[in-house]
C-alpha cells in the first residue's frame, strides 16, 4: 500500500499517535490490518472490532491478536457479540474513533463517552447517520467524513465495489454474467460502478432510482431505466447499492421470476427484507457458502451472503490498490485530528481538500504516472475574470 506507507512515514519515524489508543471498528481482512498496524507503528494503541457480522477474516484476527493491543472479532458473531465488540472499544476509553457504518459514533454519543477526542468515518451510510446525529443533539466531538474524500468514493465506491461485488457474485455462485439481465438499485456512487463493471461482463443492465437527476445520469450512460416493479420481471440478478431499507419487500418477491439471484453491496443488510423472506418461504436451504435458496409462490429465490454486503462476506472486498487511497485518507484524517486537539469545534467535517490532493499525486506518483501542470499564464487565466 504505496500511498499510505508514503504518507505515514514521518509518523512511524515520529510516533505521532504515541500515547493514544485509537479504537478501529472496519471490515477486518489484510487491508485492514495493514492500517491497524501502520497506526501502531506510529505508536498508537490499537483497539479493533469489526464492523460486521459477516466480513471478518478470522486468519487476519488471529495474525492481529498477536500484534495489536486488543481485537474483538469472529466471522459470523451474533449481533450481541458484534455491539460487545463495540463496547469493548468504548470501554478501552479511545481517544480517537476510525468508523465505518457509525455504529462506534453513534453509540458513543448515545452512551455519553467522554474519553473521545474525534472520529474518522469511512462509509455514506455513516456519514448520513452522522449529519442526521449533529442535526438532532450536536456532536461530542470533530469528526472527518473521510467517505467524502474525491480519492475515497470517486474509486472505492465505484470502481472498488465495481469490481468486488462482481468478484463476491462470482465467488459465491460462478454464474455466468454475459447476457443475464441485472437490475441494479441505486445509481449512486456504488451503484454506477457495479452497473458500469456488469455491463462490461456483457449483462443486460437495468437501473431503478429514486432520485430524478441519477436516473437521467443512468439513462445517459445508456442504461434501461426502470421502476423496480417493471424491472424485477424479467430479472434474473438484482443488486441492490441504496444504503435504504426494505427496498426489496415481499411486494417485490411476489413478482420476482423463478430462479432470481439477490444480492446486496449497501452497508447493512436492510435493503432486502430478509426477515420478511424467511417468513413467508415454504422451504429454506443453504446450497453451498452464502448462497441460500429459499422457495416462496412455487418458485425459487436465491439469496447471497445473507443480504450483507455481498463484496466482503462472499470475497476479499476491494482490490488493495483502492483501499491504499482509501486508508492513506483514514490515517491523515486521524493525523489531522490528533494535531487539532482543542483547535476543531465539535462538528461534522469535510474531508480537507489539501490531504485529498497529496494522496491523489502520491497514488499517482507510485504508480509511475505523470502528469502536467498550469503554467504561471494559464493559471492567472484561470483565475481572471
Ligand atoms: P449514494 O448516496 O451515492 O447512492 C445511493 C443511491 O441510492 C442514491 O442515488 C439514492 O437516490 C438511491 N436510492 C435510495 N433509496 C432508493 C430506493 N428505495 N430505490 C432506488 N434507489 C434508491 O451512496 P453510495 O456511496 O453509492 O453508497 C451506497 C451504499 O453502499 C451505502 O450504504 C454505503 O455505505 C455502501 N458502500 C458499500 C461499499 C461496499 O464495499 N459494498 C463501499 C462503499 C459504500
Amino acid at each position: 500500500m504505496y500511498t499510505l506507507n508514503a504518507l505515514s512515514e514521518e509518523d512511524v519515524k515520529r510516533k505521532t499517535f504515541s500515547g493514544l489508543r485509537i479504537g478501529m471498528v472496519l471490515h477486518i481482512e489484510a487491508k485492514t490490518a495493514v492500517l491497524a498496524l501502520k497506526i501502531q507503528e506510529a505508536g498508537g494503541e490499537v483497539y479493533l472490532a469489526a464492523s460486521n457480522p459477516l466480513s471478518t477474516q478470522d486468519d487476519v484476527v488471529q495474525v492481529l491478536k498477536k500484534h495489536l493491543t486488543a481485537v474483538w472479532a469472529k466471522r459470523g458473531e451474533s449481533t450481541s457479540e458484534y455491539y460487545r465488540g463495540i463496547r469493548n472499544i468504548l470501554s478501552a476509553k479511545p481517544d480517537f474513533v476510525i468508523d465505518d457504518g457509525a455504529d462506534c459514533i453513534t453509540l458513543s454519543h448515545k452512551e455519553g463517552v467522554d474519553s473521545i477526542k474525534g472520529a474518522c468515518e469511512e462509509t455514506t451510510t455513516g456519514i448520513t447517520r452522522i449529519r442526521n446525529l449533529e442535526a438532532k443533539m450536536g456532536l461530542r466531538y470533530p469528526i472527518i467524513a473521510v467517505n467524502d474524500a474525491f480519492t475515497k468514493h470517486l474509486f472505492d465506491n465505484r470502481f472498488g465495489s465495481g469490481q468486488s461485488v462482481l468478484d463476491g457474485l462470482s465467488r459465491a455462485t460462478n454464474i455466468l454474467i454475459a447476457g443475464k439481465n441485472v437490475v441494479v438499485v441505486g445509481y449512486g456512487w456504488v451503484g454506477k460502478g457495479v452497473a458500469l463493471r456488469l455491463k462490461g461482463m456483457g449483462a443486460k443492465v437495468a437501473v431503478s432510482e429514486v432520485d430524478p437527476i441519477k436516473a437521467i445520469e443512468a439513462y445517459m450512460d445508456g442504461f434501461d431505466v426502470r421502476r423496480l416493479s417493471d424491472a424485477l420481471r424479467k430479472a434474473e440478478i438484482v443488486i441492490t447499492t441504496t444504503g435504504n431499507t426494505k427496498v426489496i419487500s415481499e411486494k417485490h418477491f411476489r413478482i420476482m421470476r423463478d430462479g432470481v439471484l439477490l444480492a446486496n453491496a449497501g452497508h447493512f443488510n436492510v435493503e432486502i427484507d430478509v426477515d420478511k423472506l424467511e417468513k413467508v418461504c415454504t422451504a429454506k436451504t443453504t446450497l453451498r457458502p452464502n448462497v441460500v435458496e429459499y422457495e416462496y409462490c412455487n418458485k425459487k429465490i436465491y439469496l447471497l451472503a445473507e443480504g450483507r454486503l455481498v463484496n466482503l462476506v462472499a470475497a476479499d472486498g476491494h482490490p488493495i490498490e483502492v483501499m491504499d487511497m482509501s486508508f492513506a485518507g483514514q490515517f491523515s484524517a486521524l493525523r489531522y485530528l490528533v494535531k487539532g486537539v482543542g483547535k476543531i469545534k465539535p462538528q461534522l467535517l469535510p474531508f480537507p481538500e489539501e490531504l485529498d490532493r497529496l494522496i491523489a499525486t502520491t497514488f499517482l506518483t507510485s504508480h509511475g504516472i505523470k502528469i502536467d501542470s498550469l503554467t504561471p499564464e494559464q493559471r492567472r487565466y484561470t483565475q481572471s475574470y
